[in-house]
């Protein structure tokens, strides 16, 4: 098959199949304060790193132009910081919790029944039961006009000021990534679970011939 999936979304389907083919998607556990320090906790799955020096991530934000925009960009735009947790599959049911509309200043992280744990580069908390949280400086936020009317998505850019790792999924200097078992979205109401991985070292940059062993 093929479809336009911007003006068209001819696809003809019942459910568009784009975000079923970019997968698996991480999931950003984005904690906020807002300007009365309120705590605001939110999961945002188009969220990723950017790149690593310096270590800049994103999350994407999707509102109505003329509506109040979603309550974690306009925290992190407005008091420039914000934290993304990472979400283990023990955490699935809580992060899920934490996806509820409700009005600006309810606390998400309460409500989930989640540790707020003071930071250490930044004011917003983190979750104290998430695995490893990236502290982040607000960068910029870019806006991309929506097809559909009245709706904009915000891309929010922050650059990483401080990581936590627990101990616990550290093992021999390496992240433990199958002791974490990170969720991540797919398609549909689908997630997945990282609990299988393979190592392959990249050609060798100058000869092109595969290497000996793998490196980093
Ligand atoms: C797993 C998951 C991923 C989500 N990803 C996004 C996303 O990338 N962008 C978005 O705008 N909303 C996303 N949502 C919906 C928001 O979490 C939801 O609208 C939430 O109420 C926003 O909270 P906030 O206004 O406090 O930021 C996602 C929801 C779930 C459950």
């Amino acid at each position: 098959m093929f479809y336009e999936p911007n003006e068209k979304k001819d696809h003809g389907l019942p459910h568009d199949p784009f975000k079923s083919l970019v997968v698996p998607r991480p999931i950003g556990w984005i904690s906020t304060l807002d300007l009365k320090g309120n705590v605001n906790l939110a999961p945002y799955s188009f969220f990723n790193a950017v790149c690593y020096d310096p270590c800049i991530v994103l999350f994407s934000a999707s509102g109505l132009i003329d509506d109040p925009q979603k309550h974690s960009r306009r925290n992190a735009e407005e008091t420039g910081e914000f934290v993304c947790n990472l979400v283990s599959e023990e955490l699935r049911e809580q992060m899920n919790i934490t996806a509820a509309h409700v009005g600006r200043g309810v606390d998400e992280l309460a409500l989930a029944g989640l540790t707020a744990e003071p930071s250490r580069t930044v004011k917003p908390p983190r979750v104290l039961e998430a695995p490893a949280h990236l502290e982040c400086r607000y960068l910029k936020t870019v806006e991309f006009e929506s097809h559909l009317p009245n709706q904009s998505h915000g891309v929010v850019f922050g650059e990483v000021t401080g990581v936590h790792i627990k101990d616990e999924f550290l093992s021999g200097g390496f992240v433990d990534i199958l002791k974490i078992k990170p969720i991540a979205r797919m398609g549909y109401r689908d997630y997945t679970v990282v609990d299988q991985i393979f190592s392959m070292a990249p050609p060798d940059t100058k000869t092109g011939a595969p290497p000996k062993k793998t490196g980093f």
